[in-house]
């Protein structure tokens, strides 16, 4: 069997310290099924994860990465021939998508029967690996965490980025009105063209001021993975009943909120943590990707093509996450 290749974290610090090494393929183990990675999703958390910034700190050597798409290329004794999605048993050849929390940047993995999750052909290997955390995220937020009513106003932070288009497309397929803030005349243009109702620069606007304009009166949910300063000014551009979602602090900055602009107007803040509740909650999360999958099939949801690198730029293609020069999603690719 060909050398599996993995990207290596064994020191913590700069993404440019992770290593590209070639190892042995191990055994397909029993309940076991073995993935040929075509792309992996590039998160933020794994510039984290890299840096020893995220609260679970894995020993060392780890191989970093979330999220991955790509074929089923052998399958373990005890799996079963029931299969486990309702759609039959998995066969060498399937195309699938797996949330493995770290490992997925490498060009193959070795995961339980029970964790993959059969893809549409409507999505690439680029969509399907980008998608948990961006739109399992973003729905998880928009339908369990509140519940986004048709016509409401929904104001996006850092809405050019992977997460932030995600909760632009899933609010908009809820029947939101949307305000895409971002910086720079590029993002917010990219925003439009993914439907954004509205939209506000927030490296020259004051964030607040331009809700309550275009609102007229302020939004019903802000959704903030940006942190910083501009929490703060989420929280005051809701309107009576509003919701500020507390997802991620893209800035580095964690804000303090002062808790009388939570009581006036009967405000509410809510901390969302999809990948917590995905493992406490598996077969939820099951239901809930079943409902993503089913809309992007149905032509509601359109996950963007991410940005692709090839796996062994991982330290690059981090970096250029991290100095915010990515737009959208961005993937490593094996091929
Ligand atoms: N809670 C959850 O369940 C959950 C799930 C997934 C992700 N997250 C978190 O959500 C956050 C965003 O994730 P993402 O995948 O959307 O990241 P991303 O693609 O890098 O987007 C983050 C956005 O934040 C904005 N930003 C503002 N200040 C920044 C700074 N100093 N550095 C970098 N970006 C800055 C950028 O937009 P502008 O340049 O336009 O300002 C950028 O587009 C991360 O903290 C991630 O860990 C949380």
């Amino acid at each position: 069997m060909r050398p599996v290749r993995s990207v290596v974290c064994r020191e913590l610090g700069e993404p440019e310290l992770l290593e590209v090494t070639d190892r042995d393929p191990a055994p397909c183990g029993p309940g076991q099924v073995r993935i040929r990675v075509r792309a992996a999703g590039l998160n933020y958390v794994d510039a984290l994860f890299v840096r020893g910034g995220y609260q679970i700190q894995p020993p060392l050597p780890f191989v970093p990465g979330s999220e991955l798409a790509g074929e089923i290329t052998e399958i373990g004794s005890e799996v079963g021939s029931a299969g486990n999605d309702g759609d039959g048993a998995w066969q060498v050849g399937d195309r699938v998508l797996a949330s493995i929390g770290l490992g997925a940047f490498a060009d193959e993995v070795l995961v339980p029967a029970s964790v993959p999750i059969r893809i549409p052909e409507a999505l690439s290997f680029g969509q399907a690996a980008t998608i948990g955390q961006s739109y399992a995220t973003a729905w998880f937020t928009l339908t369990r965490r509140t519940v986004v009513e048709p016509d409401e106003w929904v104001l996006v932070l850092g809405a050019a980025g992977g997460l932030g288009l995600a909760m632009l497309d899933v609010a908009r397929c809820l029947g939101a009105r949307t305000i895409a803030a971002a910086s720079g005349p590029d993002r917010l243009r990219l925003c439009i063209e993914r439907g954004a109702h509205d939209v506000v620069d927030y490296s020259t606007d004051e964030l607040r001021l331009r809700v309550r304009e275009i609102t007229g009166g302020g939004a019903d949910v802000a959704v903030d993975p940006v942190g910083g300063p501009l929490a703060e000014q989420a929280l005051r551009s809701l309107t009576n009943g509003g919701r500020l979602m507390v997802l991620g602090f893209a800035s580095g900055d964690i804000p303090r909120l002062p808790a009388n602009q939570i009581l006036l107007r009967n405000r509410s803040v809510l901390g969302v943590d999809w990948g917590a509740w995905a493992m406490a909650h598996p077969e939820d999360n099951r239901v809930l990707f079943d409902e993503v999958l089913g809309a992007v099939e149905e032509h509601r949801l359109h996950p963007v093509e991410p940005t692709a690198y090839p796996l062994d730029q991982a330290g690059r293609a981090l970096r250029d996450l991290l100095e915010r020069r990515v737009v959208g999603k961005a993937c490593l690719t094996t091929d």
